[in-house]
């Protein structure tokens, strides 16, 4: 039997209506919104409603004597079972939620353009996203201390966020808890629900055996989220009582009863404008937004601050858009500069992907959600009646996160990009089925996959505007493995060998027949290398083009954001969004995200 391979073709993406917004503050459109929003004078205007935006939204309206207006392009359709069901994730990408972005030709993919995925709907990428749960590295956090000279981002003083914004508690469905996390390190009283995988798989006691087997290479970490992410470990996600977590679910719609707090959806935000000047300062308060590319445009000044938290594509589109960026860019484009601020756009990062199949001997894996129907039938009645059963699974159920060793011969030419000791190179993700993201015909049979990806990327891409037309999709250049040193091709290629060693241990032989497909015929290193060239993808973790570095240097490569996050060269508004990283952590990049957000929060009710 031949089905569509990738899961999203497998899996129905199902046909729900869309819930009837039942809140007097959230609007379903700008016209909706215009003749009320009009006359509110707003503390704060939020744009865009993702991780970051959520957590500012909740946590500004805390003070009821605060006026704040969210404003999200997407939808507010978070209840939809699709965004729900954790099992379905991959059919988010390509649908309705997605802003369906396409990088241009990638010079180090052998000219492919390949799809990028962001989330558009009431809570953005976190609506969408595969809810892996990662607080990144302590090195992660130190680095962005030192490179902003602000030690507020360090690990120590973040701590207190990666508690605050989480609630980490397991189903009792979790075989053997407490070995598989540090209760310690976590919090059960925070908003975003997070815990580990409750349906226990076949290869999960071959996965911990294989790690015992080779225990020198692959030690056993009881809690990636430690701040020391190495080795082989239980993988946490952002699902709780079986259903997906995410910004809109946990932050954005407990705030919907604060008669503070509105929310206009189906909104975008076209550009920000000068609302005065302060000395010589300009004053950029203003937004100006619209419901679709033929709509009527209204403005709106925020009393204290605009936050641009439209992510790591939205937020510097909007500052390209407003004359905030390089002024070679305005010019080129007949915009006028308002700042030259030669970072914004630049610094792009992301994590390359690579996936590999592996044939099993066995046919109890998760292959047969997608292949046997009544059993996914089943599955899918299971999840609708009581939320537990398959549908509540993630990718995988363990991963091993892996450093380079000190003596690996590209230290001799290129300095290690990574953040330090406590930050992996790589991650191998075990999955039990057989996942193929770029498509193809679905083999049958049954499968494990290894999927390896670069965590600590030299590449830097970028993003420039096709034109002032704000509904026009920038032109995004992630660089992916296009850097001159070649360490990025070099850790990834690294990565699938480990990936490989770890699979060969004794404890997986009465389960892998072998490797499957054109990556078997990829052994030696050059092999391998064009193997990857032609097929890797991306983790959709795009970081950085609206970098923080240190105070008021605003020369190329010193950032484009204070510390504070507040932009340079203009006074009112801040970027608070995955934009802002200085380096992309190794990790995914949620956490993160709704931690820098956390620390906002405070940084602007600090400013009364
Ligand atoms: C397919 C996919 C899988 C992922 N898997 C994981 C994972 O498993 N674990 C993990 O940790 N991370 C994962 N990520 C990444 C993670 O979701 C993001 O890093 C995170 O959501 C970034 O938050 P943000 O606030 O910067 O942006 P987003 O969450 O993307 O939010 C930005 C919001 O702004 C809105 N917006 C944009 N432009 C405008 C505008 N002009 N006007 C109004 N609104 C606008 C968007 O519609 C969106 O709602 C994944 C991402 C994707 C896309
Ligand atoms: C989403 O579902 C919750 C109940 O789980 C409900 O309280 C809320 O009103 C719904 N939100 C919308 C926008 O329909
Ligand atoms: C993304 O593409 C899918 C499939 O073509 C489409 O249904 C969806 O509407 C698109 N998303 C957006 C936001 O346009
Ligand atoms: C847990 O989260 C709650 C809510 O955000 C917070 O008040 C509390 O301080 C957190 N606990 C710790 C130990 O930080
Ligand atoms: C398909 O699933 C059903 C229900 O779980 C099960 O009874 C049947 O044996 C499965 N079929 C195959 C071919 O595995
Ligand atoms: C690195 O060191 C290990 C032992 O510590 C050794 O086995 C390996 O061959 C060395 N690799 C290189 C490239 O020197
Ligand atoms: C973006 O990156 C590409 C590829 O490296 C480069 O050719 C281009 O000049 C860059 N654009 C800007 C504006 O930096």
């Amino acid at each position: 039997m031949i089905t569509p391979s990738f899961l999203q073709a497998a899996l129905l993406f199902l046909a729900v209506a869309a819930p009837q917004a039942a809140y007097a503050t959230l609007y379903q459109s700008a016209d909706a919104a215009a003749a009320k929003t009009s006359r509110t004078k707003y503390d704060y205007i939020i744009v865009g409603a993702g991780a970051a935006g959520g957590v500012l939204a909740n946590r500004l309206s805390e003070d009821s004597t605060k006026k704040v207006l969210l404003i999200e392009a997407g939808s507010s359709d978070y209840n939809n079972t699709n965004i729900r069901i954790p099992w379905l994730a991959p059919a988010l990408t390509g649908s309705t939620f997605d802003w369906n972005y396409t990088t241009t030709p990638q010079v180090g993919l052998n000219d492919r353009s390949i799809g990028y995925a962001r989330g558009k709907v009431l809570g953005g990428s976190t609506s969408i996203n595969y809810m892996i749960y990662t607080r990144a590295a302590e090195d992660d956090y130190n680095r962005w201390a030192s490179v902003t000279g602000d030690s507020g981002w360090n690990w120590n003083n973040m701590f207190k966020y990666f508690l605050k914004l989480e609630d980490f508690t397991n189903s009792p469905q979790v075989v053997s808890a407490s070995t598989k996390f540090v209760p310690s390190l976590h919090n059960t009283t925070g908003p975003l629900g997070a815990g580990l995988p409750e349906v226990t798989l076949a290869t999960d006691n071959i996965g911990l055996q294989a790690q015992q087997q080779l225990s020198a290479e692959f030690a056993y970490n009881q809690d990636v989220n430690s701040g020391n992410m190495i080795g082989f470990s239980w993988t946490p996600f952002s699902i709780q009582n079986g259903a997906r977590s995410d910004s809109a679910r946990d932050y954005i719609q407990p705030a919907l009863s604060r008669s503070n707090l509105d929310v206009i959806v189906n909104a975008q935000v076209t550009k920000v404008v000068q609302t005065t000047t302060s000395g010589k300062t300009p004053v950029v308060r203003t937004v100006q937004f619209q419901t679709g590319s033929g709509g009527k445009s209204y403005s709106l000044t925020a009393n204290r601050e605009v936050i641009l938290s439209a992510g790591a594509i939205g937020s510097p589109q909007i500052l390209l858009l407003s004359g905030i960026g390089p002024v070679a860019q305005s010019k080129s484009l007949g915009i006028k500069s308002l700042v030259d601020l030669p970072d914004v756009g630049q610094n792009l990062q992301d994590h390359p992907l690579l996936t590999t199949n592996f044939q099993v001997s066995s046919s109890d894996t998760l292959d047969n959600l997608i292949t046997n129907t009544t059993f996914q039938t089943e599955q899918l009645a299971q999840w609708e009646a009581t939320q537990t059963g398959d549908f509540t699974l993630g990718a995988c159920n363990q991963w091993a996160w892996e450093r380079l060793p000190s003596n690996d011969t590209i230290f001799k030419s290129v300095s290690d990009p990574s953040s330090g000791p406590t930050a992996p190179h790589y991650q191998l993700i075990f999955s039990d089925l057989y996942i193929a993201f770029a498509g193809g015909s679905r083999p049958d049979g049954h499968f494990l996959t290894l999927i390896s990806n670069l965590y600590t990327p030299v590449s830097r891409g970028n993003i420039t505007l096709r034109s002032t037309n704000a509904f026009d999709y920038p032109i995004i250049n992630p660089g992916l493995l296009s850097d001159k040193g070649g360490f990025d091709i070099h850790a990834m290629t690294e990565a699938l060998k480990a990936g490989r060693r770890f699979l060969s241990a004794p404890a997986w032989k009465s389960w892998i027949v072998g490797e499957f497909g054109d990556s078997a015929s990829a052994q030696t290193d050059a092999e391998i290398e064009s193997f990857i060239r032609q097929n890797a993808l991306v983790v959709n973790h795009v970081s950085g083009t609206v970098g923080m570095g240190k105070a008021n240097t605003i020369a190329k490569g010193s950032g484009a954001l204070n510390p504070d996050l507040t932009v340079k060269g203009v006074i009112g508004l801040r970027v608070v969004d995955a934009s802002a990283f200085p380096f992309i952590p190794a990790a995914h990049t949620q956490v993160p995200t709704y931690a820098l957000a956390e620390r906002a929060a405070d940084l602007i009710k600090a400013c009364d």
